[in-house]
């Protein structure tokens, strides 16, 4: 959600600037602009709303000039994505301009107060007060000092935000601070960067400077990064982080979008998390920070997340208790942020799970459930992200950069982490002996081989995605476990496909959903060969008997499926009926696919969606 990109430095800003926001896209994003301060002594800027394509056209035909500047992709959430709300915002006299992401909770006070000192407003946003609060300051006690007008005026604000701010009368210099809102430096000998998140400084450098809540940096021209922390103390050793992936990991590579490419890199994703997790004494999972003894106490888990994510802790709930015994409550994290009452015990476990490591309804969840004695374990796929860095432990999916606004590879590679984190308990309390684990190691390393089974099938998801031509809706259905390979199949197709799908678990669908059937009306049945196939394959009865175009997802060789569907997504064997979602759901990734690209959307992009969510 929301880009925020800056440079300071010997090369012409504009190009990293709108590099970095190109690279920035799949955050999600309605409109865009850059800011630079021009030769002449003045800031000159280009914004518009839309795409990055849009404004750096613009851009070109404005010549910008200029080696110090910033630049944003805006996810509006106060005022609409029009030209004029786009940011940069500037203030009053146009020297000073920032960009901003995140909320300004008391912004409607401070506009008042800053419209009685004379200020005029040229936007909606609530960001715009930020530009006028360091004028302000500027005007004040800071003048000359960026850092410090900076300070003062971020005293003052309430809410969110990752900003970055530059001023005509000091040329070159760059200022940004965060809270609550992602943000990362780097220094280098061509220039000092800023930016929302890693991507963009992957071609610039490898070694990154991660900020804390409220830390300034200031950035100038020579490449120099120098951090102040919340009481003004320089940080000589801030935190920093290196980028052990290459800047092609993030580029297409000959696939058609980022999401065929993720959804095809999702076997290794598991190899490399499954890769010598089994020691002498069973699982290792050195991450948990927690030893046999502590880990052995845990009696209630709390697995806290959103979206795609939360679908990964409804899994993890039935098997952490299936294998080891502990009650698991799952929660939406924007749910559980507002619940008055949290039953926490003495030895209660908070799990995370979260690809970005940045989405603010699970970060308040964590803080929450810290500031209440728990121990905090996130599952994430971004190592330095506030996620990772705010929790007492945290596993790293290693699933590589994930463009594509919707979860496929993170998926899987969290799915596979809960499973590793329930063996690791189940082993620490003693539900499983070591021979058990190990079983049920084994069989997760059955897993990659058994996606790439599934891979090559995807002719199947091709065909089946032709039978939702005239559909204007979907339902899907699922038991047990793969009642959440319903939930993820269906929040697949939606968010790319913009087709509305409604997942249910497949009993319930007599208690509301049925009406829905109609002859012709799509069912993704997920069937495999488990303790519940005969109830749902009763389900699939059910709405073929009503007219229903039923598409399972079954294990080969099912001759009752077979017989019942004409359309059929094969899954291998899977050695435990437990691992099944994580093989199936690559069918339901791959048929979402096949329909947002027949109805002609970007699949990569979909709108209104951020992948990042950086707003509560
Ligand atoms: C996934 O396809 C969605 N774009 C979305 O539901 C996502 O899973 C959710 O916003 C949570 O993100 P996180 O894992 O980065 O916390
Ligand atoms: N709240 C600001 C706005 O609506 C910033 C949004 C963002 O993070 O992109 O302009």
């Amino acid at each position: 959600m929301c880009g925020v990109v800056g440079y300071t430095g010997k090369n012409q800003a504009v190009k990293f600037l709108l590099d970095g926001l190109q690279t920035l896209e799949y955050r999600g994003y309605d409109s865009a602009g850059v800011e630079v301060v021009s030769p002449s002594g003045n800031l000159h800027g280009v914004k518009c709303a839309g795409r990055v394509h849009t404004l750096a056209e613009r851009c070109q035909a404005a010549n910008l000039v200029g080696t110090c500047g910033i630049g944003h992709t805006r996810w509006a959430t106060h005022g609409a994505p029009t030209d004029r709300n786009a940011h940069p915002h500037t203030d009053c006299s146009g020297r000073i301009a920032i960009v901003h992401n995140g909320i300004i909770e008391n912004y409607l006070e401070l506009k008042r107060y800053l419209m009685e000192r004379g200020h005029e407003f040229k936007s909606d946003t609530d960001s715009e007060v930020i530009a006028h609060l360091i004028e302000e300051a500027w005007n004040g006690a800071a003048r000359g000092n960026l850092v410090e007008a900076v300070r003062v005026a971020t005293e003052r604000l309430e809410g969110s935000w990752a900003l970055a701010c530059i001023c005509a009368d000091v040329p070159g210099q760059l200022v940004v601070t965060r809270k609550g809102s992602p943000l990362v430096v780097a220094s280098t000998t061509d220039g000092a960067y800023a930016a929302s998140d890693v991507m963009p400084l992957a071609s610039v450098t490898s070694h990154v400077i991660q900020l804390n809540d409220y830390d300034i940096a200031l950035l100038t021209p020579d490449g120099a990064v120098k951090v102040y922390d919340h009481d003004d103390e320089e940080v000589h050793h801030p935190d920093t982080i290196d980028i052990d992936w290459d800047a092609s990991a993030a580029t297409l590579g000959g696939y058609a979008d980022f999401m065929a490419k993720e959804i095809s890199e999702q076997p290794e994703a598991i190899e490399r998390l499954l890769k010598d997790r089994l020691g002498q004494h069973g699982i290792e999972l050195d991450e948990l920070k927690m030893g046999n003894k502590d880990l052995a106490q845990i009696d209630r888990i709390f697995v806290i997340a959103c979206g795609t994510s939360y679908h990964v802790g409804l899994i993890a709930k039935i098997i952490i208790q299936t294998w080891a015994k502990i009650p698991v409550f799952c929660e939406y994290a924007s749910e559980f942020n507002y619940e008055d009452e949290v039953l926490v015990t003495p030895h209660t476990l908070c799990v995370i799970i979260t690809q970005s490591g940045e989405t603010a309804d699970t970060l308040t969840a964590a803080r929450r459930m810290k500031g209440m004695g728990c121990k905090v374990f996130a599952i994430t796929n971004v190592l330095g992200s506030s996620a990772a860095r705010e929790s007492d432990g945290t596993m790293d999916i290693q699933a590589g950069p994930e463009v594509c606004v919707a979860s496929t590879k993170a998926y899987t590679a969290q799915m596979v982490a809960a499973v590793l984190l329930a063996l690791r308990l189940a082993q620490a309390n003693g539900s499983m002996d070591q021979q058990e684990v190990e079983r049920h190691y084994r069989d997760l390393q059955q897993i990659p081989d058994l996606i790439r089974e599934v891979l090559k099938r995807s002719w199947q998801d091709q065909q089946a995605a032709k039978l939702f031509r005239n559909a204007h809706s979907a339902l899907f259905l699922g038991r047990g476990v793969n009642s959440t390979t319903a939930y993820e199949g269906a929040l697949k197709l939606k968010e790319i496909s913009y087709l509305h799908a409604e997942a249910y678990p497949a009993g319930e669908m007599k208690h509301g959903p049925i009406a829905l059937l109609e002859p012709g009306f799509p069912v993704v049945a997920i069937v495999p060969a488990d303790h519940v196939h005969d109830k749902t394959l009763s389900n699939i009865e059910e709405c073929i008997a009503r007219g229903a175009q039923v598409i399972a997802v079954a294990t080969d060789g099912d001759e009752s499926v077979a017989k019942l569907c004409q359309h059929v997504l094969w899954v291998p064997p899977v050695p435990d009926e437990l691992l099944v979602p994580i093989v199936a759901v690559v069918h339901l990734q791959i048929l979402a696919r096949y329909v947002a690209r027949a109805r002609g959307c970007d699949v990569d992009k979909p709108r209104n969606l951020a992948k990042s969510v950086t707003v509560e």
